[in-house]
């Protein structure tokens, strides 16, 4: 995936979006931010995906955690794509800003871009307080997102900083299920993080590194 990737600073563009034109870093500033691009507005999968996410914005508002879409239409027609996408998902509000990018000039500086189709893709990124990508999807416009998986990524990455990635979550994990030690975690270090305890998984191999511990 060329362009910018994880750990790299989400770069400062100046965006018009349905609510007002701001900065990114602005936007950005001590919060974490799920940032998602659309190829288009009036086009079916992205009602339904917008939708979703006006659906579940009040889990991303209990985290903390503010939304930025993107679609690559003028702010006019966004502002008239919505009443559809509230009326097509019963219970959504698009509370959201949403960033205009008709002429398709910001995707790429964002790395939003399909690179098999040479245009807009469904990407996503999580982003920190310090304005760095922390995660990246990126489907093309033929499949559309599962937000309970954007929503459970999410949670996997703010448990992983709040123990200053100490600790993992493993495959599948949800909030409220144990998680895994980081490697980089000696035993000794594992017993002061964790006076609670932790289970060592008794493996053919014998080493010892999986080591699973209940935080919640
Ligand atoms: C859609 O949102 O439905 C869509 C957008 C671009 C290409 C294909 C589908």
């Amino acid at each position: 995936m060329p362009g910018i990737t994880l750990g790299d600073t989400v770069p400062n563009l100046e965006v018009e979006t349905t609510h007002k034109n701001f900065k990114l870093h602005d936007y950005f500033a001590d919060s974490w931010t799920v940032l998602f691009s659309h190829p288009g507005d009036f086009t079916p999968v992205c009602t339904t995906e917008l939708g979703a996410m006006g659906k579940y914005a009040h889990e991303f508002e209990q985290r903390g955690v503010k939304l930025l879409g993107l679609s690559c239409d003028d702010i006019q027609s966004h502002k008239d794509w919505i009443p559809d996408i509230e009326a097509f998902t019963p219970g959504s509000k698009v509370t959201y800003p949403i960033i205009a990018d008709p002429n398709k000039e910001i995707i790429p500086q964002l790395n939003m871009i399909d690179p098999i189709e040479n245009g807009p893709s469904r990407a996503l990124h999580i982003v920190g307080p310090d304005c760095k990508i922390k995660l990246s999807f990126l489907y093309p416009s033929t499949t559309g997102r599962n937000m309970d998986e954007v929503l459970r990524a999410l949670d996997s990455l703010l448990m992983a900083a709040k123990h200053k990635n100490k600790i993992a979550t493993p495959v599948n994990w949800k909030p409220d299920e144990p998680v895994v030690i980081s490697p980089a975690v000696s035993d000794e270090e594992a017993k002061k993080l964790f006076p609670q305890g932790f289970k060592t998984a008794e493996l053919p191999s014998k080493k010892g590194y999986l080591r699973v511990a209940d935080v919640s």
